[in-house]
């Protein structure tokens, strides 16, 4: 484990197993359909790749990066668009894919601008939920895990850009965060 963590949250092999039944569960439903799945960046990447390598149905990814967050720990409440997706959605059945769903704000603000865009559907898939942290109503129609109000990193998830790559979540520890 690394040093800067106080525990793991969710070991690498229950992780990857979960993320294929979300996938299996998402074929599921779009059976019949052709897919689009857009990442949140960088948070969302680990997730979209181990994510989409399970999904059956015809599927494309695309990338958008936008966030209600600076570099702390604390939601600034409001969406940045730093960057757009590459082709045009209308008319597509758009899977919106993150790291975490914490205050809710991002995700709500990406579901109406895409909706604007006149996406044919709209659906978010959540590698975690902080269900206590929500802000403003908007459910993930697919979540991973539920997890505690507690600041994690790893499979994407960042403090100040570092930890990323770990294949697992972790919890921080607080003195990290709070020096
Ligand atoms: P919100 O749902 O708009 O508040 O923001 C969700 C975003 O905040 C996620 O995509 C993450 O980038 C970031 N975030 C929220 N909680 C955590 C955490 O525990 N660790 C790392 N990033 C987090
Ligand atoms: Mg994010």
């Amino acid at each position: 484990m690394n040093a800067n963590l106080e525990r793991v949250l969710i070991n690498e092999t229950d992780l990857k197993k979960r993320i294929k039944e979300m996938a299996w569960e998402i074929s599921k439903d779009y059976e019949g359909e052709e897919l689009l799945v857009i990442g949140l960046l960088k948070g969302a990447v680990y997730f979209l790749t181990e994510l989409t390598q399970a999904i059956t149905v015809p599927t494309q990814i695309d990338f958008i990066k936008a966030s209600s967050y600076g570099s702390g720990t604390v939601s600034s409440g409001k969406l940045n668009i730093q960057f757009d997706t590459s082709r045009n959605i209308a008319g597509k059945n758009v899977l919106v894919v993150d790291d975490v769903i914490d205050t809710g704000i991002t995700l709500s603000e990406i579901k109406k601008l895409f909706d604007n865009r006149n996406a044919k559907s709209i659906k978010i898939a959540a590698m975690l939920d902080k269900k206590e942290r929500r802000l403003v109503k908007v459910l993930p129609d697919y979540h991973g895990f539920v997890i505690p109000d507690e600041f994690v990193v790893g499979f994407g998830l960042d403090y100040d850009e570092d930890y990323r790559n770990l294949p697992y979540i972790g919890v921080l520890k607080r003195e990290i965060y709070e020096k």
